[in-house]
């Protein structure tokens, strides 16, 4: 599974942490179920953006993407992303082996031509009449479009509508939402167009050359998008790239689907390769005021801000609980606040406390018993719930339907009321409670990492469980610690 990987022409924003918290969630999930995944982001390096923005800035543009994408190394890494792979475009070694000898694949629908038409560098694109209104495109109001005069290579896009209309139809490649999928066929069933694939080197020289041709090079999305499979060994270590290819899942942004659910597997399909199983395009993370992020507004939000002020968890959980991850949402601080309160101070962190606060008044071990048949049935609803989160990409709902779950617990101990019991009938409870944690941090490690892991040292169990593991061992001693969260 991979995300797509940021331009390194500036520091990151909170909507590109976001994507990588989305990844880190579905690949914590599939590993919790005993899976292996490799998960792998990375940088784009190359392009028109990041060659002006470096002259800007007055220096080598090497220099200058490097220092981004030490940025961008650092935030994926301050929200606990768990990839095990980060590609760079500008990786010689690794990636250009594996582009260039894409280049040679699909090079039978490569062709010479003059062309002229508009630009947007923040897009990377170039684009038709239709599509700019007041001289700039839909996503950079503002930025002015550059108008391109060379002559470049081209991709016989053209020539595979039809194969990628019943790839995408039959839900061979899945696109979701369905939203994502119909707006994608219905571009398809319009006008494809053959799309530009170099760059005249004298204007950008900034690329990986294109074989044979001192002339020219790569156009940033033919050298960016082959990442997903140079990560893995196309062009270097052909054994792991049949061990993994094809992905299981790309996350990608609603911005860029065309790039991923048309020119990518058109390129597969030309060189003969596997094309990918799913691509889960989120929305967008706006301002409080619904209003996209942008330096020129001055709304951005910063990662480090949010991580620094907030506990790490309380961020992952806040956007994987508040925004739906296949629709557009809203940043709000009160309401990152307000379910810091309630869902996990409350909700999950007293339930911690209070259990263990009885388990240790009675002696500090879990004591024998099996598991209340309707806290089982709860857990196995949320697990339900979860798991279809997953296949339908709507994974607050499987966040919602564990914390229900919890609430649950929480509910049978108001019932039970075990500090009025005694004997059987005490341990009885205690066991419920101490096998509900052990559920509870395996089902929120992909959510909340931290805690979980912290959940299930205070339960003395060593490591957070595989979901499908068996029951908490009678006799576990527990190790009662700090509180999980603190109120705001
Ligand atoms: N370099 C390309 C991707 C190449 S993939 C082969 C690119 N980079 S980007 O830096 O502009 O965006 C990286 C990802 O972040 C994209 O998936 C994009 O949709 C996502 N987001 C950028 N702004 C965002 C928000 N405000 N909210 C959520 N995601 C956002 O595109």
């Amino acid at each position: 599974m991979t995300t797509a990987i940021p331009y390194t022409n500036a520091n990151l924003h909170i909507g590109h942490a976001y994507e990588n918290i989305l990844a880190d969630f579905l690949a914590r999930y599939y590993r919790q179920q005993g899976n292996k995944v490799i998960f792998q982001t990375g940088t784009d390096d190359h392009g028109l953006k990041n060659y002006k923005s470096a002259k800007e800035e007055g220096i080598s543009t090497k220099k200058f993407v490097d220092k981004n994408a030490k940025n961008v190394e650092a935030v994926f890494k301050s929200i606990s992303s768990s990839h095990d792979q980060f590609v760079r475009t500008v990786d010689s070694k690794k990636h250009w082996p594996g582009v260039q000898k894409l280049w040679k694949a699909i090079s039978k629908d490569l062709y010479k031509k003059k062309y002229t038409a508009k630009y947007c560098v923040g897009c990377e694109r170039f684009l038709l009449d239709k599509e700019i209104t007041k001289g700039c495109c839909e996503i950079h109001p503002g930025k002015k479009l550059e108008t391109i005069s060379e002559e470049n290579y081209f991709f016989k896009l053209s020539k595979y509508k039809n194969k990628l209309i019943t790839l995408i139809k039959t839900d061979k490649y899945k696109i979701q939402p369905k939203a994502a999928k119909n707006e994608i066929l219905s571009f398809l069933r319009g006008k494809v167009r053959d799309v530009s694939f170099s760059r005249e080197k004298s204007r950008l020289p900034w690329g990986i050359p294109v074989p044979g041709d001192n002339n020219q090079v790569i156009y940033v999305w033919a050298d960016a998008l082959p990442n997903y499979i140079t990560g893995i060994g196309y062009g270097s270590n052909s054994a792991k790239f049949k061990k993994w290819w094809p992905a299981q899942f790309h996350i990608v942004g609603k911005d860029i689907s065309r790039f991923h659910a048309i020119y990518w597997p058109a390129m597969l399909l030309s060189a003969g390769l596997a094309t990918p199983k799913e691509l889960l395009v989120h929305g967008f993370i706006n301002d409080e005021k619904g209003r996209k992020m942008s330096k020129s507004i001055g709304n951005v939000i910063d990662p480090f801000d949010q991580i620094n002020t907030y506990d790490l968890d309380t961020v992952r959980y806040y956007f994987l609980r508040s925004i739906p991850s296949n629709q557009d949402g809203n940043y709000s601080e009160t309401d990152l606040i307000d379910r810091h309160n309630a869902e996990l101070v409350n909700t999950l962190g007293n339930l911690l406390s209070r259990s263990l606060n009885l388990i240790e008044k009675s002696g500090g071990r879990v004591p024998k018993g099996k598991y209340d048949v309707t806290l089982k049935k709860e857990y196995n609803q949320a697990l339900k719930k979860l798991n279809e989160s997953i296949v339908n990409f709507d994974f607050h709902h499987g966040v919602a339907a564990v914390w229900k779950y919890i609430s649950k617990v929480n509910q049978y101990v108001d019932k039970t009321k075990p500090w009025t019991l005694d004997g059987k009938k005490k341990e009885k409870v205690l066991y419920n409670l101490a096998e509900s944690l052990r559920l509870i941090s395996a089902l929120t490690y992909p959510i909340i990492p931290n805690a979980s892991e912290e959940i299930a040292k205070q339960l003395g169990i060593k490591k957070v469980p595989l979901i499908k593991s068996d029951t908490i061992k009678v006799g576990t001693k527990i190790n009662k610690g700090k509180h999980l969260f603190s109120k705001i």
